[in-house]
Order: C-alpha cells, then sequence, then structure tokens
C-alpha cells in the first residue's frame, strides 16, 4: 500500500508523471522534498462563517497541525460540507447524508495516512464517522467543544434549553420583548456547541465512548486551553496512527461499542436524536443497531449525569466534574470496558488510571441518581409498527400515559397557519398529530416534533400537552413528546391514516402507541391514501428516492455495509 504523497495518484496512466506533477505542485507551494517525503495527515475543517458553532475550528485546525509535525508527519487541512443548526434550510439533516458522502469521498481521494475529523454542530460528527467508517481509514475525531454557559440577572443560561423556555415564556405572555431582549445578549455567549446535553454534546460524547476521540475531548469547552491541548495530542496521536495504518474506524465500532453507546445515552439522558445517528452509524459498518436493547438498555440504566435540560448543570461543569472517563466508572458494570478505542487503550484501561476525584452533585453516584427511570423509550404498536421514541425524562409524568382525542396537522405549513388560531379546536386532553414532517415527507425530518403549545392554552397555563411525529426533536428541548414515528405517513404508515377526533392511547409503561380505529374503517383510510409527489430533481430527489425510515438512520439504502 502507497503510503503518503504517493498514495491514490491522480489517474493519468503514468505514475510516476502523476507524483511528479503532485510533487511539482506542492514545490511551487514551498514544500522542500523532505517534508513530502512525510506520512500524511488530513485535518478536516469545517470552520465557515456560516457556522458559529465551529468559529474556533480554524485554531483547532492549527494546534492540531503543530501535533502532527511534532510527531513527524505532515499536517493538510482540507474543508468539508460544515451543517448549523439555524442555518441549514429547511434542516440540517436533509444534508447530513451529503456531508457524510463529501467526508467518504474526499478521504478517500485525496492523499491522505490519517485523519483528523474537527466537528461537533449536531449533524456533524454523525456524518464525519458515518464518511470515516465507509472509508475505513485510521481517524479520530476532534470535537470543537461546548460553548460556556451564559449569565444573566442571577441565572445560569444555556443555549437552547433556555432559549426555547424563554420563548415559550415570551409567547405566553408571561415575560415581556424587553426582557426576552436583555436575555438574549447571554444565551450563546461564546463560541462553541449547545453547552447543555443537547445533540452535539450527546454526539461528542457518543464518539468518545465508541472510541473515536481521546480521552476527555468531549467535554472541555471550546474556548479553554485544554481544548487547545487535546486538538494537538489528537494531532499527535494521528500522525502514530498514519504511521502505523491503523487502528481504521471498523477495529473500533462493534456491537460492544453501540451498546456502550446506548448505556451512556441513557445515563447522559443525550438527544434522542443520537438513535437515528447511531443507527446511520451502525450501519456504515455493516451492522444493526437495535432499539429493542437500547430500550431493555434504558430499563437498567439510571441518570446520572446533571446536566441540562434533565438536570441543572452544563457541559463545562460535567469537564471540571471529572469528565466522561469519571461518568463510565460510575457505569462500569453497565459497560464492556474491553471495547478498544483510537487511543491505543481500552475503555477500562482509561477508567482504571482517570484522576479519582468526581463531583458528585454533577456525576451522580449509582444511588443517587437523577431520574432511577429510563431517559429514553421505544414504543411501538399500531401507530408505530417499526418504532418510535419517547424522552421520558424531558416529558411530564402524569402525561406519559395519556389517552385522548387527536388533532391533527397534516404538515409544517398546516402547523404554522393554524396552531395559534384563536378558533383552534384544542384542549389540553388532545393529543397533537403532526405528519409529513419525516425524512421523505418534510423532507430531511426536521425537529419540528415538539409542536409550540396552542398560545390561547399557553395563555391559560398549560406548559405541556402530548404530541406526536414522524419528526425529530432537539435534545434541548422539552415535553411529552413521541418522535420518530416509523414508517411515516409521506411513506404509508399508520400515521397518515389519522383523522381529527380519533382516540390515540400512549402508554409509555407498557411501550405502546395506538390508534383505537376498527382495522376495516383504517382499510378504507388506506385504500383512500395518496403518496405525496417527490422532488423533481437534485440532491432532493436522490434524497426521497432512497432514505431510510427513522429506525435504520435516515441514510441512503446504498450506503450501507
Ligand atoms: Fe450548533 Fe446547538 S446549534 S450545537
Amino acid at each position: 500500500m502507497k503510503k503518503g504523497l504517493r498514495s491514490r495518484l491522480a489517474q493519468y496512466g503514468d505514475e510516476e508523471f502523476a507524483l511528479f506533477l503532485r510533487r511539482g505542485f506542492l514545490k511551487g507551494a514551498g514544500f522542500t522534498d523532505e517534508a513530502l517525503d512525510r506520512p500524511i495527515v488530513g485535518v478536516l475543517s469545517t470552520a465557515s462563517d456560516f457556522n458559529p458553532c465551529h468559529a474556533t475550528a480554524a485554531r483547532l485546525a492549527d494546534a492540531v497541525s503543530r501535533g502532527v509535525r511534532l510527531a513527524g508527519a505532515l499536517p493538510f487541512v482540507f474543508p468539508t460540507v460544515s451543517l448549523h443548526e439555524a442555518f441549514s434550510f429547511p434542516t440540517s439533516m436533509l444534508l447530513r447524508n451529503l456531508m457524510a458522502m463529501d467526508v467518504e469521498e474526499m478521504v478517500r481521494a485525496l492523499p491522505l495516512d490519517a485523519v483528523v475529523l474537527i466537528g461537533g454542530c449536531d449533524k456533524s460528527i454523525p456524518a464525519e464517522l458515518m464518511g470515516a467508517i465507509s472509508a475505513d481509514m485510521p481517524a479520530i475525531v476532534l470535537p470543537v467543544g461546548s460553548m460556556l454557559a451564559g449569565r444573566h440577572e442571577g441565572t445560569r443560561l444555556g443555549a437552547c434549553t433556555d432559549c426555547r423556555r424563554l420563548w415559550a415564556a415570551f409567547r405566553a405572555g408571561s415575560l415581556s420583548g424587553a426582557d426576552l431582549d436583555r436575555a438574549h445578549d447571554q444565551l450563546m455567549p461564546t463560541a462553541g456547541t449547545c453547552m447543555v446535553m443537547g445533540t452535539a454534546s450527546t454526539m461528542a460524547v457518543l464518539a468518545e465512548t465508541l472510541g473515536f476521540t481521546l480521552p476527555g475531548a468531549a467535554t472541555a469547552p471550546a474556548v479553554s486551553s485544554d481544548r487547545i491541548r487535546i486538538a494537538e495530542a489528537t494531532g499527535r496521536r494521528a500522525a502514530e496512527m498514519a504511521v502505523k495504518g491503523g487502528p481504521v474506524p471498523r477495529d473500533i465500532i462493534s456491537e460492544a461499542a453501540l451498546r456502550n453507546a446506548s448505556v451512556v445515552l441513557q445515563a447522559t439522558s443525550g438527544s434522542t436524536n443520537a438513535l437515528v445517528h447511531l443507527a446511520a452509524i451502525a450501519g456504515r459498518a455493516g451492522l444493526a443497531y437495535d432499539l429493542a436493547e437500547f430500550d431493555r438498555v434504558g430499563r437498567d440504566t439510571p441518570v446520572l449525569l446533571n446536566l441540562k435540560p434533565a438536570g441543572n448543570f452544563f457541559m463545562e461543569d460535567f469537564h471540571a466534574g471529572g469528565s466522561l472517563p469519571a461518568l463510565w466508572r460510575r457505569l462500569k458494570d453497565h459497560l464492556d470496558l474491553a471495547a478498544p478505542t483510537v487511543n491505543g487503550e481500552r475503555l477500562g484501561d482509561i477508567v482504571a488510571r482517570w484522576p479519582a476525584w468526581t463531583d458528585d452533585e454533577v456525576i451522580r453516584p449509582l444511588d443517587r441518581p437523577i431520574c432511577a427511570a429510563e431517559a429514553i423509550a421505544i414504543l411501538s404498536g399500531n401507530l408505530a409498527p417499526q418504532g418510535a421514541a419517547i424522552k421520558l425524562a424531558a416529558a411530564t409524568p402524569r402525561l406519559t400515559t395519556h389517552q385522548g382525542p387527536a388533532l391533527v396537522f397534516d404538515s409544517l405549513k398546516d402547523l404554522a397557519e393554524r396552531i395559534d388560531h384563536p378558533d383552534l379546536p384544542v384542549t389540553p386532553d388532545h393529543i397533537m398529530v403532526l405528519r409529513n414532517a419525516g425524512p421523505i415527507g418534510a423532507p430531511g425530518m426536521p425537529e419540528a416534533g415538539a409542536l409550540p403549545i396552542p398560545k390561547k392554552l399557553g395563555a391559560a397555563g398549560v406548559t405541556d400537552m402530548v404530541r406526536i411525529s414522524d419528526a425529530r426533536m432537539s435534545g434541548t428541548a422539552f415535553g411529552t413528546v413521541v418522535l420518530h414515528i416509523a414508517p411515516e405517513a409521506a411513506a404509508g404508515g399508520p400515521l397518515a391514516l389519522v383523522r381529527d377526533g380519533d382516540i390515540i392511547a400512549l402508554d409509555s409503561k407498557k411501550r405502546r402507541l395506538d390508534l383505537q380505529v376498527d382495522e376495516s374503517e383504517l382499510a378504507k383510510r388506506r385504500a383512500a391514501w395518496k403518496a405525496p409527489d417527490k422532488p423533481a430533481r437534485g440532491y432532493a430527489r436522490l434524497y426521497a428516492e432512497r432514505v431510510t425510515q427513522a429506525d435504520k438512520g435516515c441514510d441512503f439504502d446504498f450506503l450501507g455495509g
């Protein structure tokens, strides 16, 4: 296998000429022959002016490059698709697979011996892992790190849990526009990813648990010196991997690693989005992510991490409180400690050498959990034959078993047009249904599952209702919200057949979500159902034709294995 600059030569039918040309261009950029004979580490940067969560990515790429050079290899920084949650129309999830394909194809095409994947904002780390697993190149993830918590009038604020809380109070009329404006400046006070246990924090923690980062890399704040040191160490380690030719991602990912990820996802009360991403990541390695096992793991795993939105603290407190290996130590009887990591150590080696001190308030001991029950449950039933998810840790307990009449919104547009209408026929007992918001229907399965409480109910003091959909929900959100219903309505799933007034029964204890309508009536409705039109062209067309359902990870059906 050719290494460094000699690898993956452009095909001119004359390899020596291809190398002569390649070296010539780099000599033109000022490189010496000695530098060009070194192993090469690609440093994949997701810096973009449209991605404020990654505002430090260029600085991290510099620190990684320093580490690569210190270890005797040559770093090359290169760009890829960069996705920010608030800057990707209609939703960044639509573009996750595009980013994964970009990562895979560029890693395959460029003359690299190893690659460092810098990412953070929600879809980036999943896309990078999906691409790197498919490319099977030695790869190490460097999360950009989280923001510091904001401080406003005596309260610590966290994006985006407090963005949602303040916005809901403003909609309900209990917070003035002036008060909201003052808090606005403090909601995202530094560069970095959302500092609560949202999807970005969850995926950083899961990347480390799967074995794809250096120990402690998930939690260091974006603007801390720890983060820069971790970046330098990541560069050093990537250079070693470039020389050795491994480990490659398929040496790291395994059923045991995925099960460890399930344990940590439950124990951190992480984002439900991780279920979709883990299924896609597993699929790239030819593995199946087992949602039934995830549910079983949850029944046995208490929530120990006291971070918003389920708890009180922020990522910087998790870092100062002992970081992720300290949580692994608390969970050691639940984890497979023999699972390998890119660092060359097994999870158990890291736990054994990690400093003993742990902040018991942030990382609770097993006998004093934040929540003794599971954080996330997987439902099935005649409304969700391929499954659905509910984040019990973010739900109102009395609503997790509830029966009520359906109020159906047929699309995101329908929802936006009617939700605040004063004549909307809604009561707090209704179950609000949003459909055609899944992978094909929306498209891209946006984070619209936490439907807003109708204004008139919000003004009357209602703060939560049962809401069900084929959409996703931000990891920073809360409420009694059933998500990821599969198959989705646009694929002909039973959600497409629900009508206003139908009785829906949610029973989280029994893991059931059922539509109480006769099968003969449903058969009539099914016969009358028509699939929505697909986009006419381009990436959206490819997406609508080849995306899998939520339980399979919403990857393209031709990219697995
Ligand atoms: Fe980027 Fe939350 S919007 S991590």
